[in-house]
């Protein structure tokens, strides 16, 4: 973690908790960060939860004036049209949705998205004023045969070469191995790939682009290892699945400031 990238702890609720499930978490998010005097302008905090419960969480952050931050987990390529089942990034712009996830591992491995259909999802949100959280990682096999880094690399260039200088965007290193296994990257695991994804970036967009575009873990992130994480240089935050469905556990992560050294 860098000083000059505000972490983001972002939690991607994948297809858990419905509209009315949604308020009372949030709620109680809300409340576990306001008791610990959370800081949102020093770590931000996003919730990514399924489309159909997005307007309530608008409400409630509207209603109660949370700092909390929110996004949907994909979005269409197409701005409207004849394209069943699918959500426009007007529809979540039009939601106050800040940020959007793209290409999570689930949405390549079971929806069949390529690397081009996350470029040109990617150049969809920002035409819409959202900022992407570009998700790239390796399969097991991958790591076996090619490496930590070069699947995740080649992913993201694919992406970056559809991208201005200035385009505002988050990258998610996840480990596809990781996700959901309870085996998370060891922190310098993580930082050896979030180093090569930063100076792919640099090579593709500059070196402001590189120094400003905050860079994230997702894997089997839990209260108990975030700190590691956020200890490395090229780690601004983390993505977090499973562990983002608990309240407590997720404010913990939240506030990884005050367990950094104790892990
Ligand atoms: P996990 O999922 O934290 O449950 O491993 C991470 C993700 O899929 O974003």
């Amino acid at each position: 973690m860098a000083v000059n990238r505000t972490p983001l702890i972002a939690g991607n609720w994948k297809m858990n908790l419905d509209h009315l499930q949604s308020i009372a978490f949030v709620q109680k998010l809300a409340w576990a960060l306001k008791d610990a005097k959370h800081d949102y302008a020093s770590t931000e905090v996003a919730v990514f939860p399924p489309y159909t419960d997005l307007r309530s969480v608008q409400t409630l952050v509207t209603a109660d004036k949370l700092d909390l931050r929110y996004g949907g987990q994909d979005l269409s390529q197409h701005d409207s049209g004849a394209y069943t089942g699918e959500i426009s990034g007007a529809f979540l712009a039009a939601l106050d949705c800040a940020y959007v996830i793209i290409g999570h591992s689930e949405r390549r491995q079971y929806h069949a998205e390529t690397d081009e259909i996350v470029a040109s999802k990617t150049v969809a949100a920002l035409r819409h004023g959202l900022v992407p959280v570009v998700c790239v990682g390796e399969t097991a096999e991958d790591l076996e045969q090619h490496g930590p880094s070069a699947v995740p690399v080649a992913q993201l260039a694919v992406v970056l070469a559809a991208l201005d200088a200035d385009a505002d965007i988050v990258v998610a290193y996840e480990p596809v191995w990781a996700i959901g296994s309870g085996q998370a990257a060891t922190p310098e695991q993580a930082q050896q790939v979030c180093a090569a994804l930063r100076a792919s970036i640099a090579e593709h967009l500059g070196e402001a682009a590189a120094e400003r575009t905050r860079i994230l873990y997702g894997g089997s992130v839990k209260a108990a290892n975030i700190a590691g994480f956020m200890a490395q240089r090229d780690i601004d935050g983390a993505l977090v699945g499973g562990a983002s469905l608990d309240v407590d556990g997720f404010a913990s992560i939240a506030r990884f400031r005050q367990h950094v050294g104790t892990v």
